[in-house]
């Protein structure tokens, strides 16, 4: 009789859209080991419950999105500095009574943005739209690749400069809300929020990109998503969606889970 397989799982509300079990069961099969993977939809009063419930049977780490990155940070019983710092978590590993907590989306965007796509950083003008989870992950790591300036606009302003705060220490960031983008233009737009999930866009000003600008979704769908369009209109020619930070940050956090891949 074989021992039971180590589980794995990713949490989210909505979740059918997840690729990661697919990504973490080719994982598997490459390094050929054996556990499971699946895709749970848990329900938004339900978090701790069902971490508890899958820490009790068999389960050994969790990917975490939309929206509990923020009730993990808090339900962790350690953490790693980047997640302490960024007040979410996208990674638990569990292990005995403990909860490790840890984010690995910056790693994942950054990555996917210098090594797949190869688009240049430093001295660059960066924005981030969105001031959630996903985007709290992702500040640290961008300003250590020393930007010319971060902003952070969000449709709600007073996130968008509690994040600045947050993080002002770390390099030359700065938040506002949406109506202060105009007339600004960027090399970088990164669609943080998680406006795609329905089939909307934040709303920005058409000439926020300059000329030979990238425009990133963290989101991804098997079409286009609504920003990605609009920055075709806009007539961006470097367009991205996160599939390939999915990747990048299911890589790094099976690496913590099973230790390499
Ligand atoms: P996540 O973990 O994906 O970041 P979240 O913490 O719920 O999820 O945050 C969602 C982010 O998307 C927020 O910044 C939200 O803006 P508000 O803070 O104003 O709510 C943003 N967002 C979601 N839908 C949006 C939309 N249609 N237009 C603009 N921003 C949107």
């Amino acid at each position: 009789m074989h021992d039971k397989q180590d589980r794995y799982a990713v949490f989210g509300n909505p979740i059918g859209h997840s690729r990661s079990p697919e990504i973490h069961t080719q994982f598997a099969s490459q390094t050929g080991q054996s556990l499971t993977y699946t895709a749970e939809l848990v329900e938004l009063d339900k978090f701790n419950e069902a971490v508890s419930a899958f820490a009790n049977n068999n389960g050994k780490g969790l990917n975490i999105t939309v929206p509990f990155k923020q009730e993990a940070w808090h339900i962790a019983t350690e953490r790693s500095a980047l997640a302490e710092r960024a007040g979410a978590v996208n990674t638990l590993v569990i292990k005995d009574e403990t909860l490790f907590g840890d984010n690995t989306d910056g790693v994942g965007l950054v990555r996917d943005l210098i090594n797949n796509h190869h688009v240049n950083i430093k001295n660059q003008h960066v924005l981030i739209v969105g001031a959630g989870g996903a985007v709290r992950g992702v500040i640290q790591p961008i300003l250590e690749l020393k930007p010319a300036e971060l902003v952070i606009a969000n449709r709600t302003v007073e996130k968008a400069l509690q994040l600045a705060k947050d993080f002002s220490d770390l390099g030359n960031i700065s938040g506002c809300g949406l109506d202060a983008l105009e007339g600004r233009c960027f090399d970088i737009v990164i669609n943080g929020t998680s406006a795609s999930l329905q089939g909307d866009l934040p709303q920005l000003p058409d000439t926020i990109f300059s000329e030979n600008a990238c425009a990133y979704d963290m989101m991804y769908a098997a079409d286009p998503t609504p920003f990605m369009q609009w920055a075709k209109q806009c007539k961006v020619h470097q367009i991205y969606d996160g599939l390939g930070m999915l990747v990048e940050q299911a890589a790094e956090s099976f690496r913590l889970w099973r230790g390499g891949c």
